[in-house]
């Protein structure tokens, strides 16, 4: 998986990709004016790859997956390009594009009630997206097909689930149905918005092995969505942070956990509980994303960050190296925070502004330790 931005960075190299996503924009015309949903976002995932994406609530994943699977509202306007095995998705007529969902992309959303019809046993939703793609693929091939795929998923006894109900599921249960749909023909991408966030902690961790299984069957390349950067551990290979509808930092997991290089991310990490550490100090960032319509100019993030300078107020920041190869970010001091912790920028936040002078000069005097990675 490599990563490419509006601004045409690119990073690694061009491998024979089954998705790319390239300067994807997506604006809605509303009554109070337009909502910049998502501000040219870009992937690359090759066969098998896995990219978590992770933001907070109203960053843009939801729009960009749902771009990508060309199932916005007639009323937006998308820019960019999303290829699909070199074939451009977008602007594709709806019978193209319904060939390609299921078979080629598969989507999994956070609350299987809206994969799942109410009126119809599981076993028969599963025959049915079998029998779509397979028009061959006789009744009864169909219904051995899904009992296997529901005792592949961690269905107990899928024989007599295969005639349950969904409202006769718990939602992990459920959700482990969508699962099994997603991979009934075999995709090349399976994507996940947020798969695991309506259901409970233990419930949460069988539905991501479930979600593995998948992708082991299938060979899918993984686009998992969530809110929370925990989960992607893991469970992806790479990581790209969305801001306010923009890609703000992307690289390994490794780059991203150990070696991050912008304060939204810092202050992520600094929310996640550690359980290496004996004292668990959380760090929260204060304040909220800001809105996407009439978004002023600058970095999104300056209201919040601890580091803001005047330039933030004044030029957005582009996506741009920031590491090891593959590690971007967007941020005009990225290079300021290596080998910093949250707790030493976000303790800044609602601190005197003595605490953040302190900061800016022993981050400008050079006295820093090593990138860590
Ligand atoms: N149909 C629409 N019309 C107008 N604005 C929209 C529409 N759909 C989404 N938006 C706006 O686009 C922005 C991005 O929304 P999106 O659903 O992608 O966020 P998200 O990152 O998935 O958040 P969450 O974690 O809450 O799911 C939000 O400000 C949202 O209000
Ligand atoms: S560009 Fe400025 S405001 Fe934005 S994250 Fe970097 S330091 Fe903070
Ligand atoms: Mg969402």
């Amino acid at each position: 998986m490599t990563t490419t931005s509006s601004e045409g960075v690119r990073a690694g190299a061009a491998t024979d990709a089954v998705l790319e996503v390239d300067g994807l924009g997506v604006e809605f015309p509303t009554e109070d004016g337009i909502v910049r949903a998502v501000r040219g976002v870009g992937y690359r995932l090759g066969p098998g790859d896995s990219l978590g994406i992770v933001g907070e609530s109203g960053s843009g994943k939801s729009v960009t997956a749902t771009a990508v699977m060309g199932l916005l509202p007639a009323t937006a306007k998308v820019r960019g390009s999303v290829r699909f095995e070199g074939t451009e998705l977008l602007g594709l007529s709806d019978a193209r594009l319904s060939d390609i969902r299921g078979k080629g992309i598969a989507m999994i959303f956070q609350d299987p009630m809206t994969s799942l019809n109410p009126v119809y046993t599981v076993g028969y939703q599963i025959a049915e997206t079998l029998q779509r793609h397979h028009p061959d693929m006789k009744t009864r091939e169909a219904r051995v097909r899904a009992v296997d795929l529901l005792g592949t998923v961690g269905i107990p006894g899928p024989e007599r689930r295969v005639d349950s109900y969904p409202h006769e599921l718990s939602g992990g249960m459920r959700q482990r149905v969508v699962i099994a749909i997603a991979m009934a023909n075999d995709p090349d991408v399976i994507i996940a918005d947020e798969p695991t966030t309506a259901l409970d902690v233990t419930v949460q961790a069988q539905i991501l092995d479930a979600l593995e299984t998948a992708r082991a069957e299938t060979g899918a390349a993984l686009v998992l969505i969530t809110h929370d950067l925990g989960v992607v551990a893991g469970h992806t290979d790479r990581v790209a942070v969305m801001y306010a509808g923009r890609i703000v930092e992307t690289g390994s997991v490794e780059d991203i956990f150990y070696a991050p290089r912008m304060p939204y991310t810092l202050g992520l990490l600094g929310s996640l509980p550690r359980l290496d550490r004996e004292e668990e100090r959380l760090t929260p960032i204060s304040g909220s994303p800001p809105s996407l319509l009439n978004l002023p100019p600058g970095c999104p993030f300056a209201p919040r960050c601890p580091m803001r300078r005047d330039v933030c107020d004044r030029d957005e920041p582009p996506l741009r190296p920031a590491g090891r190869d593959g590690h971007l970010s967007a941020c005009h001091f990225a290079e300021d925070l290596v080998g910093t912790g949250a707790e030493q920028v976000f303790d800044a936040v609602g601190a005197d502004s003595e605490a953040l002078a302190r900061f800016a000069d022993a981050t400008s005097t050079g006295n820093r330790e090593e990138d860590s990675v």
